[in-house]
């Protein structure tokens, strides 16, 4: 917790989620040249991750029905990645042909938040997982795993910081090149990522964890800060606080993008993003929902 950081010595990657987990959850309809802008607008801005869209069932999130148009349009710079949730076989074999380089897992650290999400046990979860994952790796795509509610869960509470170590051990296994720790709704202080961090350290790697949370409780800076204690560096964080989980009751908006980059650069921490980039990102994105709702 005390360790001493020395400014300008460290970059941080800023996972930009925004048009994915920010999307989802908006009730206007984007339309589908607007999200693809705004995919482009913030990789120029240089966030070297932009979750880009998720390739789930259409019933399931009719925000980001349009996954498929969305990936055929973006003109993807090089050295850049553009992640997009899949839930199974089928989410696996849309985001191939569309040529997605770059994939994310997602389960829980608990049973009633996997029911609700993805309508699944955590270990049917994994089932469904195994052939995506192996699919995956023999297509040389990047992929990275979430673990939702690793902190408190909106359905069974407070959730041990073992249990969820132990998901995101599991999608290392499968050959996650990355694992997210998600505070879905928001609530997590400074103790228990201290708490949850300090757990994961003694079994998973520094250099490929991620921290995700959300600002419900106005804790996120505080937390990301925890995270930098403990050398995590990998961050994700949406343009505008968008966002939330549509099968998380109250679960308002990430960490904004804009918030997150000031506070590291602060810092002396060197992200490679420029602030002025994502604000015009987001203002853009906000004329589009304001004309949309
Ligand atoms: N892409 C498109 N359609 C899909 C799909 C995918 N990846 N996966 C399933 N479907 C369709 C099926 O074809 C089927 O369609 P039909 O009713 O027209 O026959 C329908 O969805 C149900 O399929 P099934 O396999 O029975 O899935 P399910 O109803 O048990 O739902 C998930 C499981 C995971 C597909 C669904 O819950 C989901 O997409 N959840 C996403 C949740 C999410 O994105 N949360 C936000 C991230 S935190
Ligand atoms: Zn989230």
């Amino acid at each position: 917790m005390t360790e001493q950081k020395t400014p300008g010595s460290r970059r941080i990657t800023v996972v930009e989620v925004g048009p994915r987990d920010g999307l989802q959850n908006e009730s206007a309809q984007v339309p589908t040249a607007a999200k693809v802008a705004f995919v482009e607008a913030l990789a120029d801005a240089g966030l070297p991750v932009v979750e880009a869209t998720s390739f789930v069932s259409p019933a399931a999130v009719p925000q980001l029905a349009d996954a498929d148009e969305v990936m055929r349009a973006i003109r993807r710079r090089p050295g850049m990645r553009y992640p997009v949730l899949v839930p199974n076989e089928r989410g696996l074999e849309r985001a191939l042909a569309a040529g997605v380089e770059a994939i994310a897992l997602f389960t829980a650290a608990t049973e009633a938040f996997a029911q609700a999400n993805v309508r699944a046990s955590i270990a049917e979860t994994f089932a469904r997982f195994t052939p995506v994952a192996a699919r995956a790796r023999s297509e040389r795509l990047w992929l990275r795993g979430y673990v939702s509610v690793a902190f408190d869960d909106p359905y069974s509470g407070r959730v041990e910081p073992k249990a969820a170590v132990a998901v995101a051990h599991r999608l290392f296994d499968l050959g996650c090149d990355e694992v997210s720790l998600a505070d879905t709704i928001g609530t997590a202080t400074p103790e228990d990522v201290a708490r949850l961090v300090a757990v994961a350290l003694r079994e998973l790697p520094a250099d490929r964890l991620a921290l995700h949370f959300h600002d419900t409780g106005g804790r996120a800076l505080d937390n990301v800060g925890v995270g930098l204690d403990y050398g995590i560096k990998v961050f994700d964080s949406a343009a505008g606080g968008l966002g939330g989980c549509p099968f998380a009751p109250g679960a308002p908006g990430n960490l904004a993008t804009e918030r997150l980059i000031a506070f590291l650069h602060e810092r002396g921490i060197e992200t490679g993003v420029d602030l002025a980039g994502v604000e015009r990102a987001v203002a853009t994105l906000r004329g589009t929902l304001a004309s949309a709702a």
